[in-house]
Parts: C-alpha cells; structure tokens; sequence
C-alpha cells in the first residue's frame, strides 16, 4: 500500500516559512491589508498563537489571520495567496477535535467569524440562508423564536459554527431523527482558490442534476474551497419528547441492547451511550444525579404522548430483557433537558480526569458494538491507558477518548499505539475512521487503512481539479 506523505504539523511555536520567503509573506500582509482592512489582519505572535491550535495536541502558528467580511473579500483572498502560492486554512471555532483548522504548512488563517449573517428565512419551505461564520448557537436562537431550530447538534453546539460544522461533516445526538450536516444542507456557495465562486446543490428538498458536488465540499475540512453561505433545511421544534436512562452492569450488555433498538426498528429521535468513566466524572461535574452503572443509555423519544408511550414500552421491554437493571423515563422536559445537559458536558467534564483527552470518533456497523466495546477493554489493559467511551450509539459512533498526560512521553506513546488500534479495530469490524470530527491531523497517519490506493489517488485528482497548486489546507490527509 502507498504510505501518505508525512504530516508536516510540528508542535514548536516558532513561525514557520517553509517553502514560502519571508519577504513574500511580507509583502502579502501588505496586500491583504489593503483588501480588507488593517484591524482585519492580525501578524502579531501573541494573536496568532490564538489561532494555531485546537483541542488537539497539534500546533502551528500561522503567518496572518485574515477576517474578511463577505464572498467577496474571500474570493480576493484566495486569488491573491494562489497567485503567490500561499496555504490558506479556514477556521470556524475551532471545534473539529481532529486538528483540521490547524494550520500544518503556516501561511493565512481564515476566520469567517464576521460573516455572520442571517440571509434570508423561509419558512413556507422550512429554509433558512446564512453566512457560513453563524455560529449555531446564534442561528437557533432567532429560529426559535419562530418555532423553528436546526436539529443538528454536535457537543460543541454552543461554539461550532455552520462553516465549520459543513467542513467537518458534523452530527450529534439528535442524527437518528435528523441526520446529519451533509442531510440538511441544501445548496452552498464555495470560494475556490482561483477566486471563482460556485453555488452548488439545489434550494429544492430534492436534486438529481448531475454530479454531487455540494457533498463534495460537505465534510472536505476546506481543502477545497472556502465555504461562506449556505442554505439550509430547519425543522419544527418538537413539543413533547421524553429522555428514558437505562442502565447496565456491563458495556457489553448496554451494547446489546443498542443493536437490538436499532433492529426492531423502534423510532427514536436520540440514543447515546456513557460508560462508568464518564458517568462518573459527569455526575461530580454537573452535581445531577447520573445512576451508579457500568454504562448507561440516554434514549430519546419524541412525537404525540400516545406515540412516546407506545415507544417508551416497547424500549423498556428490550432493556429489561437485555439485562438492564434500572430503567428511568423524564418526569418533565427539564428533567429531559437535564439529561441532554450531562451528556453535552461529557467532553469537557473529562478533562478532570487527565491533563490531555485524545478523542476519537470511530464508528462501527450497530451490531458490531458489543464486540467493539470488549476491544476498547482489552486495549486500555494492553496500553495501560484509561480509555472513556461515550458516543452516538444508534450510529455506532462512539467516542473512545484516551486519557493521558502531555508532558509524559511513555504514556503518549503508549496513547499513540492505544489510538492505532483503536483505529484498526474499528476498521476491521467493517467501520469507518471518522463519523463527525474529519481526518484532520489526528487521524492522518491511518486514512490509507481504510482507503484503497486507488480511491485516494481519485480523491487527489478531485483536488488538483480544484486546487491545482495545493494551497486548501495543505499538509493533511490529501
Ligand atoms: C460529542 C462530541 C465530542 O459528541 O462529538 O460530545
Ligand atoms: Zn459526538
């Protein structure tokens, strides 16, 4: 198998050149200024260093940091750095988790932070239009006071921004009902380097014309263009949904009972899955009163009150026949808020636990998780590393998250082999690398197991198509 060309991310916060003259980066940041204004620019180390990370262990400071305010300026941009040939990183929040926003070549950070409008509601056909800095936190809140939200919601809802969320292809707990970013979008406009913009898919809920290419950009975590408005397909806020928590004595039993609700086809608009470690440290975080189990199922049903119950029996039989010792259903909608509260908080609450959490987002077939949730076992013990699993379960998505500290190299190599496997495993059992966070830079090193040479030299000609000289996040997977 051909091996990927080697990740150029390095973890010192020197400014890094490379391939690119000092004097031509000087002479760059004159002209960016000059496009969209001096305050809009920032070359100061102190400010870039806010820029060249993410939650990864990942870094690189960039050489500027670029806010443009409308297509427009982004299309100057980008024709400006590939004239000169110069990286350009877009970056939302920063909340990919995969070290996709972190500049691995230097060269300019584009922060869509202040295209940040609301363009258009429709809500005769349930669309909205937006610029792709919105943060989501930000279109919610004026669609609910219409009574409308868009329902995907990743951890990072309170942060994550539209173009962010599209470049990482981002879902969340709520996927069984409303599927994730790439199922909402319904038409995107991209910037391409050569300055060109596109507008790609259709306002219409359905488009049979000709190749995919809003897919194509949905989930490329920029390496193909800037993204800057979107439309997108909102859904009514539900008024009635109860949380129901089953608890288990074992992970594998919790696994089980997942695939189980998945093959009896039972509608539900949430499943997710804590182990004890995360149950654990979610409850002394957030004071709510989580069961004392080895895993535990948060599952959402929603719809008419004659539809919920008729759903909630049928969940409660499955649980208690697959070993659950405690099943509890939401008295009220705080109660069910509650709930979705602690597992929202699952990422940050274990950082209590170590210094550094290196997250994965494997995902593998449903009825393949109680063998996957054995493995995950097996590796800590093999690795002698505290792996936390937690994840969107129905998809078979989990979040296996190695606990280790930084600064000690023996537990980041023993974090690194735990990871590979991690990895491989998930493969082997029919899975995928990555169901919401991207390649990025952390998964880098593994993209050739799951794709044949073939696929990938595709995938590197769809690239050179629209990126010949290679300035779309360099350094990655692609
Ligand atoms: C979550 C993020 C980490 O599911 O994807 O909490
Ligand atoms: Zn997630």
């Amino acid at each position: 198998m051909k091996t990927h060309d080697s990740l150029q991310i390095v973890s010192d916060k020197s400014p890094q050149t490379g391939e690119f003259s000092a004097k031509k980066i000087r002479e760059t940041i004159i002209q960016l200024r000059r496009l969209v204004g001096k305050e809009n620019v920032l070359t100061d180390k102190a400010e870039l260093v806010c820029y060249s990370y993410d939650a990864t262990c990942y870094s690189r400071l960039p050489d500027a940091v670029i806010f443009p305010d409308n297509s427009g300026e982004v299309s100057k941009i980008m024709r400006l750095a590939n004239k000169k040939r110069i990286p350009v990183t877009p970056r939302g929040a920063g909340t990919s988790l995969s070290g996709g926003p972190v500049p691995a070549n230097a060269g300019i950070v584009v922060v869509l932070a202040r295209m940040n409008r609301i363009l258009e509601f429709d809500e005769d056909n349930l669309t909205v239009t937006c610029e792709a800095g919105l943060a989501l936190r930000d279109l919610n809140k004026f669609l609910r006071k219409k009574g409308f939200h868009f329902p995907i919601d990743p951890g990072s809802s309170e942060a994550a921004t539209l173009g962010g969320m599209m470049g990482e292809n981002a879902s969340g707990m709520h996927s069984p009902k409303y599927g994730r970013t790439q199922d909402r979008v319904l038409s995107l406009d991209a910037v391409l380097p050569t300055g060109e913009i596109i507008q790609v898919g259709s306002r219409c809920f359905k488009c049979a014309s000709g190749y995919n290419l809003k897919e194509l950009f949905i989930g490329s975590e920029g390496t193909l263009g800037i993204v800057t408005k979107a439309t997108l397909r909102v859904a009514p806020i539900p008024d009635n949904y109860v949380v129901v928590v089953a608890s288990f004595k074992t992970a594998i039993e919790a696994g089980r009972a997942i695939s189980k609700v998945v093959k009896k086809g039972v509608p539900i608009s949430a499943l997710e899955f804590m182990d004890k470690h995360a149950i654990d440290v979610v409850r002394s975080f957030t004071g709510l009163p989580l069961p004392h189990a080895a895993a535990l199922l948060l599952i959402e049903c929603l719809g008419s009150k004659n539809e919920v119950q008729s759903n909630l029996g049928k969940l409660v039989r499955i649980f208690r026949t697959e070993g659950s010792f405690e099943v509890k259903t939401s008295r009220n909608r705080e109660e069910a808020d509650q709930l979705w509260y602690a597992r929202k908080a699952t990422y940050g609450a274990i950082s209590r636990i170590r210094p550094t959490a290196i997250q994965g987002d494997p995902v593998v077939p449903v009825s393949r998780l109680p063998e996957y949730l054995a493995r995950l076992d097996s590796i800590s013990k093999k690795y002698s590393v505290q792996i936390v699993s937690y994840g969107h379960a129905a998809d078979g998505n989990l979040h296996p998250t190695v606990m280790v500290d930084e600064r000690n190299p023996k537990e980041m190599s023993n974090a690194r082999m735990a990871l590979a496997e991690i990895y491989r495993s998930a493969l082997k059992l029919g899975g995928t690398l990555t169901g919401e966070h991207g390649i990025g830079a952390e998964k880098h090193e593994y993209f050739n197991l799951e794709w044949s040479d073939k696929v990938i030299a595709v995938m590197k000609e769809i690239k050179a198509v629209l990126d010949p000289n290679n300035i779309m996040n360099p350094g990655k997977w692609i």
